[in-house]
């Protein structure tokens, strides 16, 4: 008799926030960075996605649900996450042939994020990552998240280091066909069992530029951007694995201000010029300036995405002085994770730092 049996799996899996930023491909379809990047994995208990995957002899196509919103699955990012899946769990069937055919099934995933999508809060990290992780459940691999991040990127760049917690790098590689483009672990999250991360939530809308056409724009027509791919970025991997593993907080959070503030300036030095940051963005900078100006030192670091939102990180000893200065501004702190990684708040609309 046929099997008409319904598998399941689901998971979830954490956004992370990058200190080093990836921001420009040599390789569109396989989604190649001409950078190598470095993250920090935030807290699952706080913006996360959460996927469940299901397969059948039954269903007769794909499909993906994000948001209860049905997908168009036909992109070749989604393609691609499913095809290489279907060829890990194929090799599993061929060595044991009393597995069920999984490889051979229409999937069904219904995926939902808990904060806002496509908002530089790095949706399509979580998404893809947690897209990879419950398919990889679903069709019970062994393969290792390093193994993973490889399908992981195909589906977003910035997925590929969603697969571990901590501080995580994407090493760009040099292989055509991307085999070295893979995430790994620079430290876990205990290994820095102070740092913390606030998200400032200025705008929940989606934004007008998406990351993949933003950084196609960049590679096109910015030269500046050359020079930040070549020159700085390769030094900047080494300092912030450095400052990581010493846990350097004043160097971390110059080298991740740093960062953000050049991808913001190649965005602007891109035909016609991307504007990811708004007035809000920016009065967010000034605060952060003037909490480490009173400080004496770098306190805390403030970073931005392909977005108007912001992230600082700070680490546990300073909470206080921080939450405090940023409180006024903000429309109250809200969403504390069980291990208060992170807070969220969100700075109302109109804000203007003096
Ligand atoms: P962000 O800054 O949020 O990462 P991007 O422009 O990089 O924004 O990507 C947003 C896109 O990522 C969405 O339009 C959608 O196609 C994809 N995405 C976001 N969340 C998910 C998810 N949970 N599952 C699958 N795809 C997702
Ligand atoms: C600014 O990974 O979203 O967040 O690979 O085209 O899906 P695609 O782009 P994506 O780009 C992320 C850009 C960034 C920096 C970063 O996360 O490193
Ligand atoms: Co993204």
């Amino acid at each position: 008799m046929a099997d008409s049996k319904i598998y399941t799996a689901s998971t979830t899996a954490p956004v992370n926030i990058a200190v080093i930023k990836y921001w420009g491909k040599r390789d569109t379809k396989l989604n190649l960075p001409t950078n190598s990047s470095l993250s920090v994995t935030l807290s699952q208990s706080d913006l996360r996605t959460h996927t469940s995957a299901a397969c059948s002899s039954i269903f007769t196509e794909n499909r993906l649900y994000l948001n209860r919103e049905p997908q168009d699955v036909s992109g070749a990012r989604q393609q691609a996450c499913f095809r290489e899946l279907r060829v890990l769990r194929a090799a599993l069937e061929a060595a044991d042939p009393t597995l069920p055919k999984l490889s051979t099934y229409n999937v069904h995933i219904v995926s939902e994020n808990n904060f806002p999508t496509a908002a530089g809060l790095a949706s399509s990290a979580a998404g893809f990552a947690a897209l990879v992780r419950a398919l990889a459940d679903l069709y019970c691999l062994q393969n290792t998240p390093t193994e993973l991040s490889r399908i992981a990127r195909q589906g977003s760049g910035s997925a590929c280091r969603s697969l571990f917690g901590g501080y995580v790098a994407w090493e760009q590689g040099h292989a055509a066909d991307g085999s070295d483009s893979l995430a790994v672990q620079v430290a876990p999250a205990s290994h820095w069992p102070g740092m913390r991360a606030a998200i400032l939530v200025v705008s929940a809308a989606k934004k007008d530029v998406s990351s993949t056409s933003g950084m196609q724009a960049t590679v096109a027509t910015s030269g500046l951007f050359r020079h930040r791919a070549e020159v700085v970025v390769p030094a900047r991997m080494e300092a912030m694995k450095a400052a990581i593993q010493k846990r350097n907080f004043e160097a971390f959070a110059e080298l991740t201000m740093a960062d953000s503030n050049q991808f913001h300036a190649v965005c602007l030095d891109t035909l016609p010029p991307i504007f990811y940051l708004n007035d809000v963005s920016r009065a967010a900078i000034r605060v952060v300036e003037e909490i480490n100006r009173v400080a004496g030192k770098s306190i805390a670091a403030y970073t931005f995405d392909a977005g108007p939102n912001c992230v600082i990180y700070y680490e546990q000893e300073n909470e206080a002085a921080i939450l405090g200065v940023l409180k006024p501004y903000t429309s109250g702190v809200s969403g504390w994770g069980d291990r208060r990684e992170t807070v969220h708040a969100r700075i109302p609309e109109g804000f203007n730092a003096a």
